[in-house]
């Protein structure tokens, strides 16, 4: 950085920068402070692309564009939120990336924040890089550290007799943990966080789920709540998707009830063919100086500090199997709610 800024090559110019910023909060504050001697924070654009990606700004277009969710979108009616992102992908040339890394870093203090902060932020005042930034951050700094005995770091099978990797390994290929915002809109709702290598699926979600109303008018066995609570759930694949899940009466004599579902998919659109892949969309953006989709050294610090209990004294990994949905103990830590992935019904087929 010093020898670009020694060599004149800061003046005018632009610098992207891909993750990782950092391992821990010190290493961070580091690259930080090495970053801004030489440039200043509007000619940096730091790079998460899962904010590039068409259906993680389409949270901010579905809950600030319509009238219908917002007044319902907290405590009072949210009963937990989970961000899950299985993968089927293995480690496989990275090992040595990987190694150092660990699926918590690569993905979650990542990825699945930036998109947490998304689903939770307040209402910016703006479309406009400092009011998104600020409100992203305040999710951030309501984030209360990582509490260890809410989290499971699991290992794939196998993991350890790949080409570079330590025999004894640690390294996490999975993690899933429960975090919570200590604020109005969210304290007592648990988020819950889910992403991992060689698991059973492949699948980008954010799921709502709503609070239970009283049951009390249906009688026995009309399997009203049966399938879980009602859902919002966004699908964060390039071909995106929105599903809202609800309860309805079956046809027929009686009141049976039956989980139904809206469903939306981006590629039936008319415009479909629009979509940018994400880092298409973020160089774009960068070329043109909007640091609207990009995150900052403040918001970067302090995800690395309420991780940092987790850094410091990871709980052991635990095996699991090549083609599963991550070790046993993912069951526990979600009870009494369950995991939305597997799905109990798949996407409604497109054309
Ligand atoms: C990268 C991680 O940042 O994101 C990878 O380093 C991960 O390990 C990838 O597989 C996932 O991105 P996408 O866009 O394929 O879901």
């Amino acid at each position: 950085m010093k020898t670009l800024g020694e060599a004149r090559l800061t003046e005018r110019a632009r610098i992207v920068m891909e993750k990782p910023f950092g391992t821990d909060l010190p290493s961070a504050r580091r690259l930080n402070a090495g970053v801004q001697e030489v440039f200043d924070d509007d000619q940096v654009f730091r790079i998460d692309h899962f904010l590039g990606k068409e259906a993680a700004q389409n949270i901010l277009a579905f809950r600030f564009a319509n009238g219908l969710f917002e007044p319902i979108w907290n405590r009072e009616h949210i009963d937990h939120i989970q961000i899950d992102v299985p993968e089927t992908l293995s480690v496989g040339a990275r090992a040595a990336f990987y190694e150092q890394t660990g699926a918590f870093r690569d993905m979650v203090v990542t990825h699945l924040f930036q998109i947490l902060a998304f689903v939770a932020m307040e209402p910016p005042t703006a479309l406009e890089p400092r009011a998104i930034n600020e409100e992203k951050n305040k999710v951030f700094r309501s984030m209360q550290p990582i509490d260890t005995s809410q989290v499971v770091r699991g290992q794939y099978e196998g993991y350890c007799w790949g080409d570079g990797v330590a025999p004894d390994s640690d390294t996490e290929t999975f993690v899933a943990l429960r975090c919570e915002i200590d604020n109005w809109r969210w304290a007592g709702v648990p988020f819950y966080l889910r992403t991992g290598k060689q698991m059973a699926e492949g699948a980008r979600i954010v799921s709502i789920a709503f609070r239970e109303p009283p049951k009390s008018m249906f009688p026995p066995g009309s399997g009203v709540g049966a399938q879980g609570p009602d859902h919002l759930t966004f699908d964060l694949a390039d071909a995106s998707k929105l599903s809202l899940s609800f309860y309805g009466k079956q046809p027929g004599p009686g009141m049976k009830l039956d989980e139904l579902s809206l469903q939306f998919a981006l590629h039936e659109t008319d415009n479909a063919d629009g979509v940018l892949e994400a880092y298409e969309r973020l160089i774009h953006d960068a070329m043109s100086g909007d640091q609207t989709l990009f995150t900052n050294a403040e918001g970067i610090e302090r995800l690395w500090e309420v991780s940092a209990p987790l850094l410091e004294g990871p709980p052991p990994v635990e095996l699991y199997r090549v083609g599963s949905w991550g070790p046993s103990a993912i069951a526990d830590l979600i009870t009494p709610r369950t995991w939305r992935l597997p799905f109990e019904r798949g996407w409604r087929q497109h054309r």
